[in-house]
């Protein structure tokens, strides 16, 4: 049977930081069946949107970098996932700087009046943060971004105070995370 394609945005800069150990759990209790495909805010070759306005008049982007890969996976996968640490109460800049190339999608459905990811997907939210947050803005932020990839959210998983205790050592994080796995499983 072929595999469920997964996409998961890491907006961490950090290779075993928090976001990281969150992305690992999820792909743990997704097992086998599952083909998860990360992209890495602050490693991807994906340049910010220019606001050229190509896409006003043609699908996809006129970059052409890695991000037409990853244009291609949104429109086939399942499940998309926005993984962020939060930076002064947001998702950070550099994943905010990817998702900008998600700009080619409002063009799609506001301009050039077409559907822009006709297959539905679900998801959801990893948010970590160091000390108090707060979530709004950040969730509200990554909530929106999965709406621009016809992707409806099951939940946000949010951890604060990793910078005293990590979520490795946060039983009920781990526990929140592999219930997502499983409502994304169905
Ligand atoms: C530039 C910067 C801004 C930050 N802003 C916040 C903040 O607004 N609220 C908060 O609770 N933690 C803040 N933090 C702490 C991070 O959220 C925390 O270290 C997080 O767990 C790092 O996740 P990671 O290991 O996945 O990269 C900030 C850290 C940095 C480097």
């Amino acid at each position: 049977m072929e595999k469920k394609k997964v996409l998961i945005f890491n907006g961490s800069p950090r290779k075993n930081g928090e976001t990281a150990f969150m992305i690992k759990t999820l792909q743990e209790e997704l097992g086998e069946g599952y083909e998860c495909k990360t992209v890495n805010a602050y490693k991807a070759d994906i340049r910010p949107c220019v606001d050229c306005r190509w896409c006003f008049t043609h699908p996809g982007c006129a970059i052409k970098d890695e991000w037409q890969e990853i244009l291609s996976y949104i429109e086939e996968c399942d499940h998309v996932v926005m993984a962020s640490p939060v930076y002064f109460e947001e998702v950070t800049g550099m994943l905010l700087s990817v998702l900008s190339r998600l700009q080619t999608y409002f063009s799609a459905r506001y301009i050039r009046k077409e559907e822009p990811v006709p297959k539905k997907k679900t998801g959801g939210v990893f948010l970590a943060a160091g000390s108090i947050g707060p979530r709004e803005k950040a969730e509200s932020t990554a909530q929106m971004l999965l709406r621009q990839m016809s992707c409806e959210s099951l939940g946000t998983v949010y951890v604060n105070r990793t910078d005293k205790v990590p979520v490795r050592d946060r039983e009920d994080i781990i526990q929140e995370i592999r219930t997502l796995a499983q409502q994304m499983k169905g």
